[in-house]
């Protein structure tokens, strides 16, 4: 699929972003493990969830869609069913590492699979510390990518410290953890998004942290919880950046989740001047939440490094596009994990600003973009739904045409109405 953007006039109204997909597959999986029934409300459609719900339904999981578009999941309190075919994750590395983890601790074998990029992201990373744990598991290239096989076990007593800021890792643990009658330790070099955490405790596990560590005591099963999905901050990142950069925008973002965690392109926009407000802040279901109003404003170049990398993670393609339209230099660094997400993003976003007539410095673990009027452009998306949205963002203020485009929809389906909806 090929997007075809063309500037026409400022973001203006009231818009809402579909679901976070990270508390969607949370819902999903956490609820499937729990004891009793719960009812998901604003679950994210799109291909990536969907993967995980299809995954769940193979494992003996009862999903049921509601007159009112909410979902019901019946928990199967720790017990899955052996899957009689291969689970396919699609897309989606959330689903796969996540369901790893669900998977080390149960007594059968299964076997999970995925698209074109996802058999080549890397899976050592749950799969090694949850075979610490005594769970098998079997991979391409010693274990290391997809197509992945595990045989779950009686989990053991483990204490792991991730050399990578991950939720994806940490989740993973944290279910194997559950079904274990050992005990989890868990460090990270930096605080990854703690959707999980809240999520758990909410369920009624006990999660303890103990030198900044987290430390889970199995078996626990969660009790099933309604879950009140928000809007997913790093869809609405395109809308912040897209009227924070086009002349005369005045739009708000409505139900936008704002977990600290997940918040960091919040502090990076506001940091390069953006005017971005919050109204009405409050709660659902355990997670911040606010509608935001963003306008039209002056960006100036800023720094991106450390603590702050992991809470915007999945925003640096648009964010690196802000910087474009910047005054000034931004640097971005710590962020070698962006070579192994649905692209290698720094590369992918080096190569999207120079579609667009803008130079950027490669650095092993970031970018530096140096700011230029954009130019129209082509830009190849490389099949990645973040890189596909940043670029379209970019018509906003030029004609820009996105190839290799339909992974949109693994995140964001109804992205480009959406942005015509704001430009109309
Ligand atoms: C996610 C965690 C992040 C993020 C991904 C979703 C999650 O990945 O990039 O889109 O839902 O836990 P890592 O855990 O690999 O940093």
């Amino acid at each position: 699929m090929r997007l075809d953007v063309r500037p026409s006039g400022p973001l203006r109204g009231r818009i809402r972003v579909p679901g976070d997909k990270s508390i969607s597959h949370r819902a999903l999986i956490f609820n499937a493990l729990a004891r009793g029934s719960a009812r998901i409300t604003g679950l994210l459609d799109a291909l990536d969830v969907r993967a995980t719900r299809r995954c769940l339904e193979q494992l003996g999981v009862q999903v049921l869609d509601l007159p009112d578009g909410s979902v019901q999941i019946e928990g199967r309190a720790g017990a899955l069913q052996e899957p009689l075919g291969v689970l396919d994750c699609g897309n989606s590395g959330t689903s796969m590492r996540l369901l790893c983890g669900a998977l080390a601790g149960q007594d059968f074998h299964a076997v999970l699979t995925g698209d074109q990029h996802l058999v080549r992201r890397p899976m050592a990373r749950v799969t090694g510390p949850l075979s610490q744990f005594g769970a098998t598991f079997e991979g391409r290239e010693r274990g290391r990518y997809p197509p992945l096989s595990v045989r779950g076990a009686e989990l053991n007593n483990v204490s792991y410290e991730s050399p990578v800021a991950s939720a994806q890792v940490k989740t993973s643990l944290l279910l194997a953890a559950l079904q274990g009658t050992g005990r989890l330790v868990f460090r990270e070099p930096h605080a990854s998004r703690d959707h999980s955490e809240r999520m758990l405790r909410a369920m009624g596990v006990r999660i303890d942290e103990q030198d900044g560590a987290l430390v889970l005591d199995g078996p626990q099963t969660p009790q099933a919880r309604d879950v009140l999905v928000p809007g997913d901050i790093s869809s609405a990142a395109f809308f912040l950046v897209a009227a924070s950069i086009t002349p005369g925008s005045d739009l708000v973002v409505e139900n936008v989740g704002l977990n600290p965690t997940r918040a960091g392109i919040l502090d990076a926009l506001r940091a390069m001047g953006a005017d971005i407000q919050l109204i009405e802040p409050r709660e659902a279901s355990g997670e911040p939440v606010a509608d935001l109003r963003v306008r039209h404003a002056r960006l100036s170049g800023t720094r991106v490094d450390g603590a702050l990398v992991p809470r915007l993670i999945d925003e640096v393609p648009v964010l690196a596009l802000a910087a474009a339209c910047a005054q000034g230099p931004t640097r971005i660094t710590d962020a070698a994990e962006l070579r192994v997400k649905e692209s290698d993003r720094i590369s992918a976003t080096v190569a999207l600003l120079a579609g667009l007539g803008v130079t950027c410095e490669e650095l092993p673990d970031g970018l530096v973009v140096h700011p230029a009027p954009l130019q129209p452009g082509r830009v190849d998306a490389l099949g990645d739904h973040r890189i596909a949205m940043a670029g379209a963002v970019a018509g906003c203020l030029v004609p820009v045409q996105v190839d290799d485009a339909d992974n949109v929809a693994t995140s964001f389906p109804g992205f480009m109405s959406l942005l015509q909806e704001a430009r109309a």
